[in-house]
């Protein structure tokens, strides 16, 4: 029996072409799993009224961990609700796998490392090495919104000022889940000798929310003296970032904020063809590109498989196989650095497959 058992979720469009390159690297470092496959996607939608069956998530409590491709999701449109009979009649009802599989799984960390390896025609400076944690369950993203305002919202104070036309969505932070994203990030710094932990919020203005955060992040700071801690409103962190991402090491945010501050940092070092993330939980985790499926290049294994090829890597450093994960991280920086091999996105034509075969040769 293999040692892991690791859920395969290809997904569609370029999920399949990067996917079909992590393998080649997987099989490569000779790592001691087997590899389920999983159905999600918008194929599974169409035909069953479901982006993500039950029988993946079975499936996936099954396994060590999981890897993911990309999917397309999209508005719902006349002809998918003919071919769904239970959509006929309802409204846009579409929810995306993988804020779903956070939330079902309590994936809580979200985790996006933005390095620029040196050589890479695509880095912004040399020298970037940030780790991004975002909370991933809360915040804007539990999906508690209305079309319109429910009326009896406005028995509450304040609800004068929000007109009845509006739509309203809900934010809500707790406690407990600030101060497990926040204990995460300086476990990291403190595991991988970082000096920094930095705290994105927006205090001034989303008071009691971000007062909650900020709260649990003085609080689990004050338990890790030897690392430097400050925060910064998500505005100037934006500008900081890019006059300054040397001076950060590792950022802690919200859910929103984190989605958009880790795409600034992903684009700082190469953009989607770099930017791989991990979707942690205490005893699961997911890992995979940022990219989506990027319909246009589906199937012509065009697209840079770097994203998946480090979403692997840090996948191997989840399960502990930390000699493997250094191995491949290293293989990534020598084809980066030697520069014959570079998909389009970096101004070369090496296919997606002749990018993760220069990789594996390295191995
Ligand atoms: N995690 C996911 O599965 C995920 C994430 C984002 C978007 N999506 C979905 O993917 C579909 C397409 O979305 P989109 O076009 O806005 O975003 P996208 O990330 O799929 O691609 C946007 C563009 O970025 C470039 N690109 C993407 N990945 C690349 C790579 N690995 N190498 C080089 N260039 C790359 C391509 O030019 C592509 O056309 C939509 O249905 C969207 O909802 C899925």
């Amino acid at each position: 029996m293999a040692k892991y058992r690791i859920a395969w979720l290809a997904g569609d469009g370029v999920g399949r072409d990067v996917s079909d390159a992590a393998w080649i690297v997987l099989e490569r470092l000779n790592v001691d799993a087997e590899y389920i496959q999983g159905d999600i996607g918008w194929e599974f939608w169409r035909t069953e009224g479901e982006a993500l069956p039950k029988r993946t998530l079975d499936m996936m409590k099954t396994t060590d961990c999981a890897f993911f491709g990309a999917i397309t999701s999209k508005g719902v449109d006349k002809a998918d609700k003919e071919l769904v009979p239970e959509l006929q009649g309802k409204g846009y009802s579409y929810r995306s796998p993988i804020v779903r599989m956070r939330q079902l799984l309590d994936l809580y960390i979200c985790l996006r490392p933005c390095k620029a390896y040196p050589g890479n025609p695509l880095n912004y400076k040399e020298g970037i090495d940030l780790v991004v944690f975002r909370e991933n369950t809360e915040g804007l993203y539990v999906g508690v919104e209305y079309a319109h305002v429910p009326e009896e919202f406005y028995a509450v104070k304040g609800m004068e000022k929000i007109p009845r036309s509006a739509a309203i969505s809900l934010r809500s932070i707790s406690p407990e889940g600030s101060e497990r994203i926040v204990r995460a990030a300086f476990e990291f710094a403190s595991k991988h000798n970082r000096k920094r932990v930095t705290a994105v919020h927006k205090a001034n203005v989303i008071r009691q929310t971000d007062a909650v955060f900020m709260e649990a992040a003085r609080k689990v700071a004050a338990e890790y003296p030897g690392i430097q801690f400050d925060d910064a409103n998500i505005d100037a962190m934006g500008m900081w970032l890019l006059k300054n991402p040397l001076n950060y090491d590792v950022i802690v945010t919200t859910n929103l904020f984190g989605d958009i501050i880790s795409d600034l940092c992903a684009q700082m070092v190469g953009g989607l063809g770099f930017g791989c993330s991990g979707n942690i939980g205490k005893d699961y985790a997911v890992f995979e590109p940022t990219h989506g499926s990027a319909p246009k290049y589906a199937g012509q294994y065009k697209v840079n498989p770097i994203a998946t090829i480090l979403a692997a890597k840090m996948m191997l450093d989840w399960l502990g196989e930390a000699d493997k994960a250094a191995q491949l991280e290293q293989s990534v920086a020598d084809v980066i650095a030697e520069g014959r091999v570079r998909t389009y996105d970096m101004g070369g034509d090496s296919s997606t497959l002749d990018m993760a075969r220069a990789i594996a040769e390295k191995l």
